[in-house]
């Protein structure tokens, strides 16, 4: 039996990258599930410890610095905070929420690192790499921009085309130039450390192929069946840059772990914080042959999990590796798909500002619809209606019943020691009890609860049966029967509800007046003679059509605001979409700038030429003469009257003939798309902007 199997289990919950706030996609697909199993675990009294933390290395966090004109170290702090706020508000129960910044885990994955290259693991290999002279730094591919071969968009990554979703290599781009600099990038060598997956090929087939092939979800199984079998090759673990951990042999000045070796190795290092934190041994949850570790991540982190990081494991020697990685499918949005930079998603930050009571609400819609065999769908309409039908209507509902019952007729006393004494009420719970307890093991959550939800229904289906309402007039003994009868069942539907709902289980426990701790699977349910039951409270409150309409609209009012701010154009999450950052200079050189409001007075097309317009405007100063290159863009009738701003210290030069004196700011986007930069309200021309 799995039980005697295990001694202890390490649960992990895929780190999240520090880079901005966590949506509740990413609720479903990994942080839920891990709490419930590992809740579910600590109710069978297993030793468990459940370890999260921070990514907070590799491109991604350096590209969003970029993007808020700030600093990784900026950038991690202020997430790593937001993120494990949300997640102690939302009860995910981790036992350390850890961070890849924290020494001890530069520490950690650098002995790692230098273990696998003692042990002669890593081929070195000389390659060449895209490098920008003038930001003195190698590009990782995400980084070159240049024309794509198949659509001509000019933006493309040296990944991928966004626009025609052609994934490229930086040398079939048209024209590379340096997202950092817009240089063109030269090609240098440098040395990297590989992991060579290729070697390992038998024994991941041994492993995963043979040895999972009935216990591990098909999602998984397939997704590694098809990197094995399509032959795995030697990846990088080290990077050409400056943010993330340091590689600790000589020779790699300028070179770090690439953030995939350090991130998992961050599993082990909140473990070892954990340890420290609390008096433990570490090495056991990590090394002991008879500890479970079970990944919990989405779909997306697959091969990291089951392929790059169990080599590292097994190739050091002395780590287990996972026993199950049960990754979930993705969760769409309103019949979309979830994006926090298309601005398509309920971060978990604005769910709680919005819905600071009803965090077990969202648990239970969550996993209710848990993407664990196929991508699902939330909508906020299907929301209202699982808590309004199920959570409100039947488990509201049936605690609601007995406990008002209970005051009216018994003034919330019990009389005479109490077990249960219906003997098919108490079959059908142990039923009930085996049928979750195979549904946890098995990593099927959904089920799981539907599993609890049938206890309250049974339990409506009793009080329908007994009418205690009815009987309390002929037979007052039998209703006090029924009612105690239903007060054990809502002392077991409250033990099996937290995992799930861990709030309303709190308060069921208290209403019925049962101690505070938690109460795990084992222990027996009864009340003694003369114990007083506390007030009846409402569990869940109906939600109203308003409320819904609203964060429809709510939603929708983003993901336009986004597009605006995009001109429209469609981006998907993690695309670094800023024209990089220029060299600081001084506050002399940016107040010699003379930039004022004007307004356009007259436009029109400079003759034998596609993109001027030849513009006068009222500077407040003079009216004057500009010629601008926005012809493509705009209408010389349309843009009569516009505010505008514009330098007007820049020296005149002659353009096809035309004086031009000063020139008109432009806010342009990644797809080239123009807008003027105008005041937010009518001004008088001449303002100054500064
Ligand atoms: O995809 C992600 O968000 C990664 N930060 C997950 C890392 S999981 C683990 F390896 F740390
Ligand atoms: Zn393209």
């Amino acid at each position: 039996m799995e039980n005697q199997k295990y001694k202890r289990y390490t649960i992990t919950a895929a780190l999240p990258y520090a880079n901005g706030p966590k949506h509740i996609g990413h609720l479903a697909g990994a942080y839920i599930p891990a709490d419930l199993y590992v809740r579910y675990l600590r109710l069978k009294k297993r030793d468990v410890v459940f370890v999260c933390g921070s990514d907070e290395h590799g491109t991604a966090i350096a590209n969003q610095a970029m993007k808020e004109g700030t600093t990784p170290r900026e950038i991690i702090d202020k997430y790593h905070a937001l993120i494990k706020d949300c997640f102690e508000k939302l009860n995910i129960s981790f036992d350390i929420y850890h961070r890849t910044s924290e020494p001890l885990h530069h520490e950690t994955a650098q002995q790692f690192f230098r273990e696998l290259n003692e042990k002669g693991i890593f081929e070195e290999k000389v390659s060449e790499q895209y490098f920008d002279v003038q930001a003195n730094a190698f590009l990782a591919d995400r980084y070159i921009i240049g024309t794509c071969p198949n659509c001509g968009n000019t933006h493309a990554y040296g990944d991928q085309c966004e626009r025609c979703g052609t994934s490229l290599s930086p040398e079939e781009l048209i024209d590379p130039r340096s997202a950092l600099s817009g240089d063109k990038p030269v090609l240098k060598p440098t040395k990297h450390w590989y992991l060579p997956l290729n070697k390992y090929e038998d024994w991941l087939k041994e492993w995963i192929l043979k040895g999972h092939a009935g216990d591990w979800k098909t999602n998984v199984y397939g997704q590694c069946k098809s990197w094995i079998d399509g032959g795995l090759h030697p990846r990088a673990v080290t990077r050409d840059l400056d943010w993330g951990i340091k590689v600790p042999v000589e020779g790699a000045d300028g070179k770090v772990l690439y953030v995939w070796f350090d991130a998992p190795i961050g599993y082990i290092s909140a473990t070892r914080q954990w340890a420290i934190d609390n008096n433990q041994d570490w090495e056991p949850y990590w090394k002991g042959k008879d500890t479970k570790l079970v990944h919990f991540i989405g779909k997306d982190n697959i091969v990291f999990h089951c392929i790059v990081f169990p080599v590292m494991l097994h190739t050091q020697g002395e780590f287990i590796v996972p026993e199950n990685v049960p990754a979930n499918e993705f969760m769409n949005l309103e019949g979309d798909k979830m994006s926090t930079s298309r601005g398509w998603s309920i971060e978990m930050h604005e769910y709680l500002a919005d819905f600071p009571n009803k965090v077990d609400e969202l648990r239970y819609y969550l996993t209710a619809i848990a993407p664990e065999t196929s991508d699902s769908e939330f909508t906020w309409k299907d929301y209202q209606a699982r808590v309004n039908n199920e959570l409100v209507a039947i488990l509201g509902n049936f605690v609601n019943r007995v406990m008002v019952l209970m005051h009216k007729f018994f003034d919330g006393k019990i009389t005479g020691d109490i077990k249960l004494t219906d003997a098919n009420l108490s079959n059908d719970i142990s039923q009930l009890y085996n049928e979750l307890e195979a549904s946890f093991e098995g990593y099927k959550f959904r089920q799981a609860q539907q599993i609890v939800m049938e206890m309250a229904r049974l339990g409506n289906r009793y009080l329908t049966e007994k009418e205690p309402w009815k009987a309390i007039k002929t037979d007052p003994e039998s209703a006090r029967e029924t009612l105690h009868n239903c007060l054990v069942l809502i002392g077991h539907l409250a033990t099996c509800l937290q995992p799930f709902l861990p709030g309303t289980a709190a308060k069921m426990f208290n209403m019925i007046n049962w101690k505070a701790e938690v109460v795990t699977f084992d222990e027996e349910i009864s009340f003694a003679d003369g114990h007083q039951l506390n007030a009846p409270a409402l569990l869940f409150e109906k939600i109203e059509d308003e409320v819904i309409q609203k964060q429809i609209d709510k939603l929708n009012a983003k993901r336009d605001a986004v597009n605006a701010a995009n001109g429209g154009a469609v981006k998907e999450d993690e695309v670094p979409a800023v024209t990089p950052a220029k060299e600081n200079i001084n506050y002399d050189q940016f107040a010699a700038m003379d930039i004022r409001v004007g307004t356009i007075v007259t436009a029109e097309k400079v003759a034998k030429t596609k993109k001027l317009l030849k513009l006068t405007i009222d500077t407040g100063i003079d009216t004057r003469t500009v010629v601008s290159g926005i012809a493509e863009h705009f209408e010389p009738d349309a843009i009569i009257g516009r505010q505008v701003s514009i330098l007007v210290n820049l020296e005149p030069r002659e353009l096809k003939g035309i004086l031009s004196q000063g020139m008109i700011l432009m806010a342009e986007n990644a797809e080239g798309k123009l807008e003027f930069v105008s005041p937010g309200s009518q001004m008088a021309p001449g303002s100054v902007i500064r």
